[in-house]
């Protein structure tokens, strides 16, 4: 029977997308119920454990679906201050998120990874998109999304496994539409002439809450289809889904090297996010 508690601080957290509800190939020796003031997460929180490549000690990993188990939530309804609240109130530091995307340019082709350091938000402002409301005041600095210290480390693992038919952007500006519904065709050519690389439902809020949260935060995007603006089919579900399934393999060895990096002693500091200690410190005013 699996634990429903961990007493160690847990770091460094991984957050699936569409096609990642687990991960399968580490060894799960926890499931943990997480309450926060903004409710449930989207999935229990699973505690793996996974060997340090340098001390073999088992270094723990949390990993939360974000559409839920079964695929439940949309990507408006992702209880996403649950989500980034309760990884923080274990002790993450760290994130690594997933997302399936569509390409907006032509070199990115359907099952290419991309390392976004840029956001553009055309999210329409209905999704609960901060923690600091309601008389706690507070602006994080956000020109910089993703963290550069952690997407070195991401893009470093992700050549490494070029050999094995991993291809990877080191660089993208991500568009986190609203959805549901994909974009229109005017929409998709537009975010294409403002420099957009790859889009998806799922970048915002959930980047700007780890950063309130002073979590360490990168995403890595894989690209299933060429939205509606290019020559070739315009993006469905089943398309999405099947190269998401095609590049599972990929995927999966690409975390697995993440993680073995981030697990080695040298990047203790790192995945501790010191560098953010404070960050919201004082941006928060009580009335
Ligand atoms: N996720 C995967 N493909 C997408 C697309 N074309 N638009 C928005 N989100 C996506």
């Amino acid at each position: 029977k699996l634990a429903d508690s961990y007493d160690d601080p847990v770091r460094i957290a991984v957050i699936g997308g569409t096609g990642i509800a687990a991960l399968h190939s580490f060894t799960q020796v926890a499931s943990l119920k997480v309450d926060t003031p903004w409710g449930t997460p989207s999935s229990p929180i699973s505690i793996l454990h996974h060997p340090s490549p340098t001390s073999g000690k088992p270094i723990p990993i949390a990993f939360i679906s974000r559409h839920g188990l079964h695929h439940e939530f949309a990507p408006h309804e992702v209880p996403n201050r649950a989500n980034i609240a309760a990884l923080r109130k274990i002790g993450v530091r760290t994130i690594i998120a997933f997302s399936a995307v569509g390409s907006l340019q032509e070199e990115i082709r359907p099952r290419d990874f991309v390392v976004p350091d840029q956001i553009l938000d055309r999210s329409k402002g209905v999704r609960p998109l901060t923690f600091f409301e309601g008389g706690l005041v507070g602006h994080v600095g956000f020109g910089d999304p993703f963290d550069e210290g952690l997407a070195e480390v991401v893009r470093a693992c992700g050549h490494s496994l070029e050999g094995e038919g991993v291809r990877l952007h080191d660089k993208g500006t991500v568009v986190c539409m609203e959805g549901p519904q994909f974009s229109t065709r005017a929409e998709s050519n537009l975010y294409r002439s403002w420099g957009g690389s790859v889009i998806n439902m799922s970048a915002l809020p959930e980047a700007k809450l780890a950063r309130e949260a002073e979590i360490a935060y990168q995403m890595i995007c894989m690209s299933t289809d060429y939205d509606c603006w290019h020559d070739s089919e315009d993006v469905n579900v089943a398309m999405v889904m099947a190269n998401m399934k095609a590049n599972a393999e990929n995927a999966k060895n690409f975390v697995g090297a993440v993680l073995d990096e981030l697990s080695k002693e040298e990047h203790g500091e790192l995945v501790v996010a010191k560098h953010l200690d404070g960050g919201s410190k004082f941006c928060i005013s009580t009335a």
